[in-house]
């Protein structure tokens, strides 16, 4: 049986305040129940202001994203070693705003998949297709070639310490989630193209999260798709009280 993962993916929201009272607001709404893996996803700068409010509570801390490289001259990036430093257990990796935004190629985002695995942190890998892809019955060459590239030189023992996201772009932000068949389809697939990367048995045991337009009035129905093991939230994880309604529907 895998565990559902609910993870919150602040984005560039909140200010350093508000950040940590949506923080504690999680804390105490989750009351020290661990029938669901939770984390949160907040903006560099208030990193360590979270990491304050979560440690010692089953709320996990993670970043939304790296460099590849431990230390050096690359003036305004951010270093997996420095995210373990204040004390992210995760970081999410090749989400499609920075694909898409910041022209993240596949090569790239592996490169950073092996750097934050060597630091210890755990991966949150996002891959989705855009909606002309999927008018266009691109869907599965898309994933195909994102979990490919992505992917590359995983081992089975890596992939224990990676989730997979599967993000339909035309779902992210939209209010337009994808429908729970759509999402499973889709799941299925993934776990099975994983299964050929990196071994059948590791991607059994693969988490695979859902994210897209996730709220309360959805989340049940997606989270009771047999591969669709979480969800990465965004608009909704703003809220504690929507993303706490998010957790309980992983609970079952
Ligand atoms: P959304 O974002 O829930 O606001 O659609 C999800 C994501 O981008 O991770």
């Amino acid at each position: 049986m895998r565990k559902k993962f609910i993870a919150g993916n602040w984005k560039m929201n909140t200010r350093g305040i508000d950040g940590e009272l949506l923080a504690a607001a999680v804390v105490k709404g989750l009351a020290g129940d661990t029938r669901v893996t939770v984390a949160v996803c907040p903006p560099f700068p208030f990193l360590p202001r979270v990491a304050q409010i979560v440690a010692g509570t089953p709320v996990a801390l993670g970043a939304q994203n790296c460099y590849p490289k431990d230390d050096g001259a690359f003036t305004g990036e951010v270093s997996p070693a420095m995210l373990v430093d204040v004390g992210c257990k995760y970081v999410i990796v090749g989400h499609s705003e920075r694909r898409q935004i910041f022209k993240e190629s596949d090569e790239y985002i592996n490169a950073k998949v092996h750097a934050a695995l060597k630091v210890g942190l755990q991966v949150i890998l996002c891959i989705g297709e855009t909606l002309d892809e999927r008018k266009a019955n691109k869907t599965e060459a898309v994933l195909d070639t994102q979990l490919t590239g992505s992917l590359a030189k995983i081992t089975a023992k890596s992939l224990k310490n990676m989730v997979v996201a599967y993000e339909p772009v035309w779902a992210i932000g939209t209010g337009v989630n994808a429908t729970p068949q759509q999402a499973q389809d889709a799941h299925a697939f993934v776990r099975n193209r994983v299964g050929q990367l990196c071994g059948v048995a590791a991607a059994q045991t693969l988490v695979i999260q859902y994210g897209g337009s996730v709220k309360p009035d959805n989340a049940t129905i997606l989270l009771s798709q047999p591969d669709v093991d979480g969800a990465l939230v965004g608009g909704a994880a703003l809220k504690a009280e929507d993303f706490l309604a998010i957790v309980r529907a992983g609970v079952g």
